[in-house]
């Protein structure tokens, strides 16, 4: 019934305007799936690797598609078994992770519409009322998504008590406006960058009072708990040579950084900080889960690249306590369940991911759900960020 008969792939349109990998899967008995690639701009030094789109879609039509046809598309590890063994590589770098992540969704998506059911329930997911996964929305940033704003990448708002889904992008949406005003009251204009976050030319020290003011601005209006976070990508931070983080003309070494960000989460209350350390780094990642893992989440992305040796590196050394799944840093949808479960077995949280690279496809929204994650992390507006929290909302309303 799921047998696949075809797989098409072309190039389309990134929310940067580059090209990207869409993959088309048909099956036997009339299923279709679509999955688009996304594509990070800071991406760790360890994910798999992505090829230039048009490389990609040659490679895979000669070494991957042969193999995929008379597969079963509800056989999801059949499906990512064909793609790993076409590739022949550890990291995708023969046939590209980003036709790998695209084929495996389309395949997915195929099996769930011979099924009749949502990608969610076909992944083996249920949506639990009151707990969904809480969205994270940028809403301030720089670093590698914009260029003369902040160094730390991501200032995410975090509405931890929201009662449901659409209360929860909705106050995001309105700590977003609210930053804009925040930031007009004291005349700084603000462009916007790649996941559609204010890009402010302001330090980081204001960046933070301008979110914090923001968003007890929203929580007065809505009335429920919204916390704050960051993402440091602070793997971009760091100069290997100078052993040392950057910021503009200062430098903090990894004691001084640990110092920082340890006092960042008892200031602002942080409820969640990513990457706060450099991605080779598992030592001070343990050290300040140490100090504040009790009290926020330290998550690994370009850490743990959703790899499970990786996971398995930083659970042994207690770093992190939490893991960033984006399925494209590892190439394909079983892999980043195996990490999703190997984090969940022992007590790591899990962010489902966006890239700042983005297209419509809505598949981390259904993975979320699938996989119980406590946390997605979607940005805030735009069509490409909007269209993932859309279909939490309609997932949320059982309509998809
Ligand atoms: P990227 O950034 O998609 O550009 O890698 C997102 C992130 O670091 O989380
Ligand atoms: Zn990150």
């Amino acid at each position: 019934m799921t047998r696949i008969t075809s797989v098409s792939l072309r190039r389309v349109l990134d929310s940067r305007g580059n090209p990207t990998v869409e993959a088309d899967v048909l099956t036997e008995s009339g299923g279709f799936g679509r999955g688009a690639a996304p594509s990070g701009a800071s991406t760790g030094e360890y994910e798999a690797i992505e090829l230039p789109a048009s490389e990609s879609i040659a490679k895979a039509r000669e070494h991957a598609v042969p193999r995929l046809e008379g597969v079963y598309a509800g056989d999801q590890r059949a499906v990512d078994n064909a793609l790993r063994g076409a590739d022949g590589t550890d990291d995708f770098s023969a046939i590209g992770a980003n036709s790998a992540v695209a084929i495996s969704m389309a395949a997915a998506k195929a099996a769930a519409d011979v099924l009749g059911a949502p990608l969610y329930q076909h992944l083996g997911g249920a949506f639990r009322g009151e707990n969904f996964p809480i969205p994270l929305g940028n809403v301030v940033g720089g670093g590698e998504h914009a260029k003369e704003a902040t160094h730390i990448q991501e200032f995410l708002a975090a509405p931890v008590g929201a009662p449901s889904v659409s209360e929860a992008v909705f106050a995001n949406a309105a700590v977003h406006a609210a930053v804009a005003d925040v930031l007009d009251e004291r005349g700084v204009p603000a462009a916007k960058g790649d996941e559609g976050a204010w890009a402010p030319p302001i330090s980081d020290a204001d960046a933070f009072e301008v979110v914090d003011e923001a968003v007890d601005r929203v929580e007065d209006e809505v009335g429920f708990e919204i916390r704050f976070g960051l993402d440091m990508a602070a793997a971009e931070l760091y100069d290997d040579d100078a052993e040392a983080y950057v910021y503009g003309d200062e430098t903090k070494s990894a004691d001084e950084q640990i110092e920082y960000v340890a006092g960042l989460v008892d200031e602002y209350d942080l409820a969640y900080v990513e990457d706060p350390l450099d991605e080779n780094d598992y030592e001070a990642f343990a050290e300040l889960t140490d100090r504040v893992g009790d009290r926020t989440l330290i998550c690994g992305d370009d850490l743990f690249v959703t790899n499970v040796e990786r996971l398995q590196d930083g659970i042994d050394a207690g770093a992190a306590n939490s893991i960033l799944i984006k399925p494209n840093q590892i190439g394909t949808l079983s892999d980043a369940f195996d990490a999703v479960e190997l984090a969940a077995r022992n007590g790591y949280e899990t962010v489902i991911s966006h890239r700042s690279g983005e297209t419509e496809d809505t598949t981390i929204a259904h993975l979320a759900v699938a996989t119980d994650a406590g946390y997605i992390k979607t940005g805030t507006v735009g069509g490409e960020r909007t269209a993932k929290l859309n279909e939490l909302v309609r997932i949320a309303d059982d309509a998809v």
